[in-house]
């Protein structure tokens, strides 16, 4: 199984909903298709069945709350993201943090529903804490660099290096993107070569005036 090199969460921008969202995920799956390299989208829930129906693109969830189905009101159940389509969800991303025991809970009901698991975290400890659950992915954004424009890979090329290598020593099998301020192919390159399986990224594609130009310049550097 392929996983996404790039995920792009739409976050809850104005120009990541609805007619907008459509315009930056028919960009992402011309991109695509243009390029081999896999790219995710998070858009929010109102659009998840709708673009899962529409694109080809892997379409993840924003976040799961820790609970199964029964007496509850107004959670976002990991069953409901699977039958809207999604094939994965953000999990304690830095804006929707959860507990180490809600985490630890919602990778478990994730997985038990067979929902993909990125489990966002914000330094080397959290990362290496985090990767016990051996979820699908860690994404690790350092929170002060995140929708400021100035790349993680080359503001903090360390925080990338040590989280690799502080999942890898506890689950093998757990993928790293790094993100926070990532907007160009050469962010990917660069954390790629510092070990990172991909980047999760937001404002440099969703706040971008021509998505598909930026979209292309990033899938450069998987390539
Ligand atoms: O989830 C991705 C995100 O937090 C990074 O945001 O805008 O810095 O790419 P941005």
């Amino acid at each position: 199984k392929r996983f996404p090199e790039i995920i792009i969460n739409f976050k809850i921008y104005t120009e990541g909903f609805g007619k907008a969202g459509h315009r930056i995920a028919e960009a992402a799956e011309t991109v695509m298709n243009e390029t081999g390299v896999i790219i995710g989208i998070a858009p929010g829930y109102m659009d998840l069945h709708p673009m899962s129906m529409h694109y080809s693109l892997p379409v993840y969830a924003q976040h799961i709350d820790p609970v199964k189905p029964g007496a509850g009101t107004g959670h976002i159940l990991a069953d409901a993201v699977v039958s809207a389509g999604a094939c994965g969800t953000l999990i304690n991303h830095s804006e929707k943090r959860l507990t180490l025991a809600d985490i630890s809970l919602a990778v478990e009901i994730a997985k038990s529903v067979h929902l993909e698991t990125i489990v966002c975290t914000n330094d080397v400890f959290t990362s290496a804490a985090a990767a016990a659950f051996s979820p699908e992915f860690i994404a690790i954004e350092p929170p002060e660099l995140i929708g400021s424009g100035v790349s993680v890979s080359s503001a903090d090329p360390g925080i990338i290096e040590n989280s690799v290598r502080a999942v890898k020593n506890v689950s093998g099998s757990t993928k790293v993107l790094a993100g926070a301020g990532i907007h160009s192919g050469n962010c990917i390159k660069t954390a790629m070569d510092l070990g990172a399986d991909g980047v999760l990224l937001a404002s440099g594609v969703v706040k971008a005036k021509d998505p598909y130009a930026v979209l292309t310049d990033l899938a450069g550097g998987v390539i």
